[in-house]
């Protein structure tokens, strides 16, 4: 058989065993269960301690690269799994020597959710190097390069391998329109070649790309350039498998896929089903299967360990919504849960109205981290504090520094009167800034070293701090025995799972009576579609800290049903304290910020409303405050 024309598989020898001829041109393949695979799937919190039995394995698959870091990993361990990152990094590296490990950095965001100063960004770069990085994947949020500039260099100068990265977004169901077109993608690629990238990623984070449309993408990238193409996709809106499958065709020569356990909903098209599908052509991967089939054996014994972040309640497995709101399926739940969070579900369609307007209106910027946080945190607000539409009477700090384009420059222009409105009492100022971001922000590396003082011990450690100031240096504090880790971040065993599905059980079969005073733990179980609700006796329920919370928002309470602007501040949404400005007994003056705290990933500066005294402080760095909860208390001047 014989398929030559436009680059539709073309057969060779049918010989499927493992010493099959090479294929002529075959396709390279990533594997990223151990980053984005449960990064989709778990939340990030695959555990180091679950990745080390598989890891010698896959290490001998021979794939391209294998993604293990970078990402939201560096984030979720320090903070949700007590465990050290760069450990993490050098601990893999000894099971997997072979093959090149690549990360995901977000520019000049690094692993975090701003732009740092160009110190913290190289210092970062060379200790992922240091510490065994081999093929950085850069992508901006807003496909500003000169965001690569500070990483490309650091990674260059250690002949490491250097992947830029085009962010795929849409703002209609498929790609084409006045902004996100066939041109601008070339365009972007462009970019990227005339920079010296080793090899150019599309990276598709929402899985938006159609089948056709990567068939043609890949086909016209590959007319300007020789540079090596890695698809990166993601199963999502269900087309994933579709869309590698057209791109192999039209030529890509890396594409990103998971091991079976990681594939599948918002992750990524599985390997398994590509190696045969591919076997025999002339971009067969000439990977064994049963190699790798044992590999996701062996994944399936820990996989229970992590059900309970799977929340999912649906039967399909893709959702074709992010085709509807040309939106990452991350974002859309997390619009559902902060509004949830909020009391205020029933605005949801609101919410879902109100998204590619505030898009629109800051630019029509890609959607992913931590633009998808920015447009969807704003998104909220406007949904809860607005009275009328483009009011925008809440705007974050995160839209106050994009406005002034401290992330870089937007797609569009953003609205004039947002950006008025935004950088009214901006502190940097009201006239926005041309240049690239990183090079307005003064060095922040010693003062971070300062910060992490009497903690840190090297400078991995101080780069913790540097990138995550509150969590960086609670973690620091776990990691040398200062404070106990909490007892819900330790690992989950194997038998203490299967004691818990035992008790759903026979909670669901009847067997299970009430028993006893002690502290209790709701479990959520979905048995054929239907809901039900257990409790199980839990050690691990923090029942103190739940009866602290309950009485603080009894006081909070209290404080809403009277008349406002009393220096009474009340966390108007959930999220975490950062920083408290101010002591008991401090003056303050109505303009002045006096907590900042962090709400879903963003900063949320409150101003103390009134000129006083501070008469209670409730909540310290770090504490995490509910809806309603009172912060602080403020004693108004006569
Ligand atoms: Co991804």
């Amino acid at each position: 058989m014989q398929y030559d024309k436009h680059g539709v598989l073309e057969m060779t020898e049918m010989n499927y065993d493992r010493n099959r001829p090479a294929a002529s041109n075959p396709i390279k393949i990533n594997d990223v269960s151990l980053r984005d695979g449960h990064q989709c799937l778990f939340a990030t919190r695959g555990r180091t301690e679950d990745m080390i039995p598989v890891a010698e394995m896959i290490d001998e698959v021979g794939y391209n690269a294998l993604e293990v870091w970078g990402g939201a990993t560096f984030d979720a361990m320090h903070r949700f799994l007590a465990e050290d990152p760069w450990e993490r990094l050098r601990t893999l590296k000894k099971y997997m020597p072979k093959t090149p490990f690549s990360m995901l950095l977000r520019g000049q965001n690094v692993v975090g959710y701003r732009n740092y100063a160009d110190d913290v960004v190289e210092a970062f770069v060379q200790r992922s190097i240091d510490n065994g990085m081999d093929i950085f994947r850069v992508f901006d949020a807003l496909n500003d390069f000169r965001n690569f500039e500070v990483a490309a260099r650091v990674i260059k100068d250690n002949n490491k391998h250097f992947q830029g990265a085009v962010c795929y977004t849409l703002t209609e169901q498929r790609l084409g329109g006045d902004v996100y077109n066939m041109d601008y993608y070339l365009k972007k690629v462009q970019e990227l070649v005339d920079m010296g990238v080793d090899s150019i990623c599309l990276k598709d984070m929402a899985g938006l790309l159609a089948p056709y449309d990567g068939y043609n993408l890949i086909r016209e990238i590959k007319k300007i350039t020789d540079v090596p193409i890695n698809l990166h996709t993601h199963f999502t809106s269900g087309m994933g498998d579709l869309t590698l499958f057209k791109a192999i065709e039209a030529g890509v020569d890396i594409i990103d896929t998971c091991i079976g356990p990681y594939a599948y909903r918002s992750s990524h098209p599985a390997v398994e089903p590509l190696v045969i599908s591919l076997l025999g052509t002339n971009r067969d991967t000439g990977l064994n299967i049963k190699q790798i089939t044992a590999i996701a054996d062996e994944m399936e014994v820990h996989i229970p360990k992590y059900k309970h972040l799977d929340n999912n309640p649906k039967y399909a497995i893709h959702d074709i919504n992010v085709i509807l709101h040309q939106t990452p399926g991350g974002m859309l739940s997390n619009l559902v849960n902060q509004l949830k969070a909020m009391d205020s579900l029933d605005k949801l369609e609101e919410g879902f109205r109100l998204l590619p307007q505030v898009r629109k209106d800051l630019g029509n910027v890609p959607l992913v981290t931590p633009t998808s946080q920015i447009v969807g945190v704003q998104t909220v607000n406007n949904v809860l504090f607005d009275s009328e539409d483009g009011e925008y009477a809440n705007i974050t700090e995160q839209v106050k520094d994009l406005c002034y384009g401290m992330y870089g420059k937007t797609t569009e222009p953003i609205d004039p009167e947002v950006q008025q409105k935004a950088l009214k009492d901006y502190p940097r100022g009201s006239t926005p800034i041309e240049d690239r971001p990183g090079s307005v922000l003064e060095p922040e590396l010693e003062k971070a070293k300062g910060k992490a003082s009497g903690l840190a011990r090297n400078i991995d450690d101080e780069l913790i701090v540097a990138l995550y100031p509150v969590t960086g240096k609670r973690f620091l504090r776990w990691k040398y025995g200062h404070e106990k880790i909490p007892l819900e971040l330790r690992p989950r065993t194997l038998s203490q799972v299967e004691k818990e599905e035992t008790l759903i059980r026979k909670a669901l079969s009847g067997e299970l009576s009430a028993n006893g005073t002690k502290a209790r733990r709701q479990l959520e179980v979905t048995v054929d579609g239907e809901s039900f609700t257990v409790e199980i006796n839990d050690p691990y329920s923090n029942e103190l800290a739940n009866r602290a919370r309950r009485s603080h928002r009894a006081v909070a309470k209290e404080v809403e049903e009277e008349e406002g602007g009393t220096g009474k501040l009340i966390a108007t949404i959930p999220g975490m304290i950062v920083e408290v400005k101010k002591e008991v007994g401090d003056k303050v003056t109505a303009d002045e910020v006096v907590v900042v705290f962090e709400a879903m990933k963003m900063m949320n500066s409150v101003k103390a409303g009134v000129n006083g005294t501070v008469k209670e402080v409730h909540f310290a760095s770090g504490d995490s405050v509910n809806k309603g909860d009172l912060i602080m208390l403020i004693e108004p001047e006569e």
